[in-house]
């Protein structure tokens, strides 16, 4: 690790050693080392693919078979895809900290994976099934390639992801304003930090008193607000950021 890199984890994991209310915002860069392409980077997962033809609530009305089929082959394709280091620090992150909140923008069910509990899944989770008729849901546990029908109402099934056009499940951004805003750090890793409304959390955490630590090995949107902005691959240096934060002193604040 370079000079400057080592010297914004210590500070990263001073501010953290001195809260006891985390939030934590991810994006698409923590899952990049477990393989999957980001969205906004060359190859990413949309390229090249009509997603409007799948991925509105229109498209399931008029063709709910075709959808569902484009989202089992989406989940067959993350079915062998395993969490990473950056995943794993970050479960290791909530045992340390009193009320440490995680929120992310992945469908793709990694943190849950890796053992995170209680994540605020701001875009839905790929492996919820779930009828829009009377609000059933259910994890599921493997691939069915016909479209399934709610038992309670007869409704085809849908995947639990936030379409284009739609709102963000209810309730879950209340959650994650609450904890970003109630926060006295807030660490931001992999998000280009620029889909709405996911990337004014960090602002308003900042707003509201919190210290803005980032995880990306690019600039991004966000940078420049950032107080400690860690340049590296979460996977890489998360695992040591946990490490000094659960070896640092605690002054927690009263
Ligand atoms: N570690 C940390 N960050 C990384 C890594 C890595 N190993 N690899 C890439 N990144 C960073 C990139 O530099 C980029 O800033 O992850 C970010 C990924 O950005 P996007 O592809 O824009 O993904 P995200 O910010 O999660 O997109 C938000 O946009 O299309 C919608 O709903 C979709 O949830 C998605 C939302």
């Amino acid at each position: 690790m370079g000079d400057k890199l080592t010297q914004s984890v210590a500070q990263a994991a001073n501010h953290l050693a001195h809260a006891d209310r985390v939030a934590c915002l991810t994006g698409a860069g923590i899952s990049a080392e477990s393989g999957i392409p980001t969205f906004r980077g060359t190859g990413g997962i949309w390229e090249g693919l009509a997603v409007e033809q799948v991925a509105t609530p229109e498209a399931f009305a008029e063709n709910p078979q075709l959808v569902w089929r484009f989202y089992q082959a989406r989940r067959a394709a993350l079915l062998p895809v395993k969490p990473n280091r950056g995943h794993a620090a970050l479960v290791t992150m909530a045992n340390l900290c009193p009320r440490f909140t995680l929120i992310t923008q992945n469908v793709d069910g990694l943190h849950h994976k890796a053992g995170s509990t209680g994540v605020l899944c701001l875009h839905g989770d790929i492996w919820i099934d779930r009828c829009d008729g009377c609000g059933w849901r259910t994890r599921a546990t493997g691939l069915c390639d016909r479209l399934g029908h709610c038992s309670a109402c007869g409704q085809p099934l849908r995947p639990g992801v936030v379409w284009f056009g739609e709102t963000l499940p209810q309730g879950v951004l209340e959650r994650a304003v609450e904890a970003c805003t109630t926060a006295q750090v807030m660490v931001v890793v992999g998000t280009s930090s620029v889909i709405q409304p996911a990337a004014s959390l960090a602002h308003w955490a900042r707003e509201a008193g919190a210290t803005i630590i980032e995880v990306n090995p690019e600039r991004t949107a966000l940078s420049g607000d950032a107080h400690v902005v860690i340049n590296a691959p979460a996977g890489e240096v998360l695992p040591g950021l946990v490490q000094l934060w659960a070896s640092a002193p605690r002054r927690r604040p009263g």
